[in-house]
Parts: C-alpha cells; structure tokens; sequence
C-alpha cells in the first residue's frame, strides 16, 4: 500500500497550497500582526481526538488556511519586531518544499551527496562573507543556543586536562568561562549541560555601551588562576540580544592568547554585519576566533531553523563528535568524501543548506548585505525619532538593529521613579499585544522595563516605523491615563 496521491490530485494540492501561500504573501501588513487568542480558545480549535480513519486533505489545507494560519503570528509582516525575527523570504520557501521532497538524510556522505556537498558550501561561503576562516570546520544545526552548546563541548574537550570523553569532568579542577553581563542564556544552558557549573560561568561587567570591560574580565581570569580553578574559554558577541552591542573581538583575542584560552564567538544576531564593508573594521579579531556561531535564520532571513557553527581547526571538531559504529561504519574509498555526522553531535538530520544556498545565490550577497544595511538604517530612524520625541527616551545606543526605550509622558515633568515608569511600561506592553497592530516584546535595560523593537526585516518600509511610533504613543498616551 503506498501512501501517495494519484498524480492529479496532487498537482490539485499542491495548487492548493501555493493559492494559499499567495493569499498570505497578498495580505502582507494587512489586519492585525498579532492574533490575541486566548489559550482556551485555539486548543478549542486545534484539540481533537486521535484521527483513526483518512480525512479529505484538501479540506485539511482549507484548515490550515484558514486556523493555523489566523492563529499564528504574523511574522512575516513589517510589523512584526518581536524577538530576533528574519522575516523569512520567498526562494527559500520553494527550496524547504522541494527539500522536503528530497526527504535527505545527511549523517552520511553517501546517505545524502549533494546534500552534503551543498551544506559545505554555504557554510564556506558564509564564512567568507563574514571574514571568518574559510578553512574551518562547519555544520548546520537548528539555532544559536544548539550552536553554543556544541562549540562549547568542543572548547570544553580541546581545553581539559584530562581525557574527559573517557574519564568525565570528575579528575579536573573547575574549568571557568568567560562572558559579558549581556551574554545570551543558551551559554548559561551549555556551561549547565556540560556539567561546568553555573557559578564557574562568569559574568563580566560591561561598559556603558553595553560590552564587555576586558580589564575586568582580566582581572577575573588572573583571580581565577590564582585561586586554583582552570579558566578554558572566553565567548566574545557580536551582536547582544538586548541590545545590539558588539565585544572588543581585538582584545579578547589577545586575551585569549596571553592566557591560552579558547576563544568562542557567539554572533547568531549580528554575525551578518561583518558582511558590510562599512561595518567590517568593528569586528577585527572574528577571524582569531576558535569557534564562532552565526544563524541564517537571524539577519540572513533563511525561514526557521538555521544556524551554522564554526571551529577554525576541523580536527577539534571532528575530534569532539566522531563516533563511528559498526552499523555508521564508512563505506569503502571514501578519501575525499565528509560524512557530517562526524562534526555534529545530530546523526540524522535535514537538508538546512538547501534554503541558504537558495536564499544566497538568488539574492546575492550584494542585495542581501542592502537589505541589512536598510534594517540598520531605519533602526537609528527610529531611535531619532525616539531622541526628538517628547514622550519617549531611549535606553540604550543603537549600534545594530534593536532599539530599547520607553514611554515617559512627558520628558520635562519625568519623575525619578522607576518602579513607575517600569510599571507604566508593563502595563504599555500587555495593551500592544492586547491591540495586535504591532508586535514587539519587552525587556530590561539596567533594571528599567524596555520596549524592545527589533528590526530586520527587507519588507519593512519607513512609513512602517512611521506607523508603529503613532501605535506606540496612542497606546502609550491611554494607558498613562490610568497610571
Ligand atoms: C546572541 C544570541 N545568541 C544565541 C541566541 C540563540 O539563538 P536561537 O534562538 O536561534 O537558538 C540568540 C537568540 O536570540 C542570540 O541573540
């Protein structure tokens, strides 16, 4: 019994499901950005029992078009600034569907050949456009914290006294590693599942624009040294999640080898604005990094999951996850051929590359690193905005494309009160999801609660950023009504 469709029906389905796509790519900026259903209410729809018997999938797309995609977020759309989101873009749509037809495996070189060739190449042609070692080892995986976690394991092993994949962590002393106050929480995860212990992740204070201060950090790993404990790694961003900042890559590269570190750089946010030629010259000492992350699906605008991980020597990544059994055991006169599931701790695993190489060779780096440079361009828009308004301040300098601020009323009469205008602020966040025009999350900036937009998307518009100041303050003005 096969499962396919007769071949008319599918070519119907698969008719079906491009008009879909069209109406949504027609609705763009269209209705609301966010859905604002209650949990009760979408399980209402989606909650049914067990289908035993086969359903009519034409009318199970119609579902789709009609519930999934009425309660999903509507990512895609410019007004749309929650998180770090890509905004995703339409070759790389054609490429996930035909992929997905492939049906791919890459653990193997000979379970998935061009697709493992491909997957090579974008991950070469990424760390070209960036500035990182062309020559470095690389594998896809689903996100940044994943990414993290695996360049992590590989400092973690390269960086031990001891042979840990045999002995465990048991006969070292405690290893330290080193990250800004601004690092993202998946390095916390990492250092936590590798069995490093939280409290030997330290947590170095930052400068005023919100990177990391190496004469702290120095200070740290020379107390560290002296007090017995093995200081392995220092993670350097480019590109932090509140803000944007980007590390001295220079002098933590310097750092690291003073002290014999290994040098990790976390850049799945602004990894892609080392691509620009007038931005490059902030991130000197990428290409001294040991590992480095970076996510397509961040600032490339490649459609959920992608990230690549880097380690400049390829042996210490293939060192860390190469475990062959009998049953993965390589195939006869295989010299020139890389199975991935050597670099990688994922055995099997999806053709990600198919919709970077797609998204890469349709666009081309020139239009892409445009569009990176328009996110940045409207993002400092907006933060002029911000600056000459009467009723907004900003919190933080906006070097990338994230912008923190807030609703103060009125600049001039603005109290000394922060658990008020946090407050105020909280309570400005919960009515711009309640109102669902604009989307955006918040967070905190030196203990004051932030609106945190975040700007990369190529379909956004300065009337777009227009728009959203006015929701803003129409919003701002009728809550701070009944503060
Ligand atoms: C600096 C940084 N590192 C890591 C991550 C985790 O990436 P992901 O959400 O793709 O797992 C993020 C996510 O925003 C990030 O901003």
């Amino acid at each position: 019994m096969s499962l396919d469709f007769a071949p008319e029906q599918f070519q119907q389905l698969l008719q079906q499901a491009s008009d879909i796509l069209l109406t949504w790519y027609a609705h763009i900026g269209k209705g609301k950005t966010y859905p604002n259903a209650s949990p009760e209410e979408i399980q209402a729809v989606f909650d049914e029992a067990l289908p035993m018997t086969s359903q009519n999938p034409a009318d199970l797309l119609q579902t789709i078009a009609h519930k999934v995609f009425q309660y999903s977020n509507k990512n895609i759309y410019p007004h749309y600034y929650g998180y770090i989101t890509g905004g995703g873009n339409q070759a790389a749509i054609l490429a996930e569907m035909l992929r997905n037809g492939l049906n791919q495996n890459n653990l193997k070189w000979h379970s998935a050949p061009a697709n493992t060739e491909i997957e090579k190449i974008v991950l070469r042609w990424i760390a070209e456009m960036v500035g990182y070692s062309s020559d470095a080892g690389g594998v896809l995986t689903s996100g940044g914290a994943f990414a993290n976690f695996l360049a992590l394991a590989v400092a973690r092993k390269i960086k031990s006294p001891i042979n840990i994949a045999e002995e465990g962590l048991y006969a070292c002393p405690p290893m330290t590693i080193y990250v800004s106050e601004e690092g993202h929480s998946s390095v916390d995860k990492a250092v936590d599942m590798l069995g490093l212990g939280k409290k030997y992740l330290r947590k170095i204070p930052v400068n005023q624009d919100f990177e990391i201060d190496t004469n702290a950090l120095e200070k740290q790993i020379v107390a560290d040294k002296q007090a017995g404990l093995l200081p392995i790694c220092v993670v350097g961003i480019v590109g932090t999640t509140n803000t944007g900042a980007s590390d001295d890559l220079e002098a933590l590269a310097n750092l690291c080898e003073k002290y014999d570190l290994w040098f990790h750089i976390d850049a799945a946010y602004g990894g892609f604005v080392a691509a620009l030629e007038s931005y490059k010259y902030q991130f000197k000492g990428m290409e001294k990094a040991d590992s480095m992350i970076i996510n397509p699906h961040k600032w490339l605008y490649v459609p959920f999951e992608s990230a690549c991980v880097y380690v400049k020597n390829r042996n210490h990544l293939k060192q860390t996850y190469s475990l062959i059994p009998s049953y993965l055991q390589l195939d006869i006169g295989n010299d020139s051929r890389t199975d991935l599931m050597e670099y990688n701790l994922q055995l099997t695993k999806d053709f990600k590359a198919l919709k970077i190489w797609m998204t890469l060779k349709t666009y081309g780096v020139k239009q892409l690193t445009e569009a990176i440079e328009q996110d940045i361009l409207k993002a400092k828009y907006l933060a002029s905005k911000i600056e000459e308004s009467a009723d907004f301040e900003l919190l933080a300098p906006v070097p990338m494309s994230i912008v923190c601020f807030r609703y103060v009323g009125n600049k001039e009469k603005k109290k000394e009160d922060i658990v008020f205008y946090n407050h105020l602020n909280q309570q400005i966040l919960r009515e711009i999801e309640k109102d669902g025009r604009v989307f955006l999350a918040g967070t905190q900036i030196k203990g004051k609660t932030a609106l945190r937009v975040c700007c990369i998307n190529h379909r956004r518009t300065y009337e777009d950023i227009d728009y959203l100041f006015e929701v803003l303050r129409e919003i701002g003005q009728k809550v701070a009504i009944h503060a």
